[in-house]
């Protein structure tokens, strides 16, 4: 009983030492003379936005199997990208009394009020690769350098442009994603300090003239709101020109572009294909890369994003310091949520093959 006792007051003290992370937005310290106390180990709620993006699909899979490898039990749910399902599930975890929330926002707002009852219900909320934002509920976020994906699509768009011989100055067109995602903005605002440049000094034209954030949007990252809007810039811009390149914020969104392409001939006939970049190494993808269709990718490691996840879960569950790389970068309205930030990678035809296999992403005869 005595022991049984000792434990569960260990347990409170982690969970509200951790709760005291939650409100400075400090790491939690402290729990023992080696300042930390046994893990608790409860109920892990983990809140994902969509299967028919296969990264998020990876992402709950890997936190799901190191979670229990951990100890702990996983309550996995997926929210078909809408926002009311995302908020009930959400609610339920925190009816549920979940030890701990690990969140990919659908929409970084629209969580907010689930949020503030977690917070009230002394639940710690972990932002999972999307910031969770307008809350003080979120104790800490993990997710890889967005704004430096941005500064590799970019960068991949004038490698691949400058590769493929085609004069300058080159006609480019932009897409970025889903404006409900703070990542999207990273993203474009990171591309943009590669490609501004270069729009500006008339190295790299627009036909279309877009070149604002919201305008060029994709929301909920849609491949076929991101292929209609495509079809419309060649029928509207390029009648008696060639697009050279398009900046493509995520796999699906470039596969949609690329079906658009293919429909308006490009790909056949003497008229090449424009350099499209991506992100996420979608399987897809991949192989349309090493076919010398997509130009490139970004690889984000999602297995390594569960595992820092994961330790950091574990950290807070035991009441000891959490570690984070950033204290910066992540302001989300209310405060700035310390963050761990991994490196993406940009990978294209002439490496993809040798660093998706390097990390064990894929197999080689899933690659073909
Ligand atoms: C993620 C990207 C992903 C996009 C669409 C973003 O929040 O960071 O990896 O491509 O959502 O799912």
């Amino acid at each position: 009983m005595r022991k049984i006792l000792a434990v569960a007051a260990a347990a409170a003290l982690a969970l509200s030492l951790s709760a005291c992370g939650r409100d400075t937005g400090t790491p939690a310290t402290g729990g023992s003379a080696s300042g930390a106390v046994a893990a608790v180990k409860g109920t892990i709620g983990v809140a994902m936005p969509t299967k028919t993006s296969e990264r998020w699909i990876k992402d709950g899979d890997n936190i799901k199997k190191q979670l229990e490898a951990a100890g702990y039990t996983v309550n996995l749910q997926y929210a078909n990208d809408d926002i009311p399902t995302q908020v009930t599930q959400v609610q339920d975890m925190v009816t549920k009394k979940n030890q701990l929330l690990v969140v990919a926002a659908i929409d970084g707002v629209a969580l907010k009020g689930a949020l503030k009852d977690a917070k009230d219900a002394g639940i710690p909320v972990i932002a999972y690769d999307r910031l969770l934002r307008e809350t003080d509920a979120v104790s800490y976020y993990t997710t890889f350098d967005n704004f430096k994906v941005g500064v590799q699509q970019g960068e991949s768009l004038l490698a691949g442009l400058a590769a493929s011989g085609k004069p300058k100055p080159w006609n480019v067109e932009l897409f970025a994603g889903s404006p409900d995602d703070n990542n999207a903005t990273f993203f474009f605002n990171g591309a943009m300090s590669v490609l501004k440049p270069k729009i500006d000094d008339g190295t790299i034209k627009i036909a279309s003239g877009e070149t604002d954030f919201k305008v060029v949007a994709t929301l909920r990252w849609d491949a076929a709101t991101a292929k209609k809007r495509m079809e419309n810039i060649l029928t509207k811009s390029y009648a008696s020109s060639d697009v050279n390149g398009v900046l493509a914020p995520y796999d699906g969104i470039s596969r949609g572009i690329i079906a658009a392409l293919k429909g308006s001939g490009y790909g056949s006939g003497g008229k090449a294909l424009p350099v499209v970049t991506g992100q996420d190494a979608e399987l897809d993808s991949v192989k349309s890369i090493l076919a010398g269709e997509q130009y490139s990718t970004i690889f984000k490691d999602t297995a390594e994003l569960a595992k820092a996840t994961v330790k950091m879960i574990q950290e807070i569950t035991s009441g000891a310091t959490v570690t984070v790389n950033d204290t910066k970068t992540y302001d989300n309205g209310i405060k700035v949520v310390p963050t761990e930030l991994l490196q993406p990678v940009p990978c294209d035809k002439s490496n993809c093959k040798k660093i998706l296999l390097d990390a064990k992403y894929y197999t080689e005869s899933q690659l073909g």
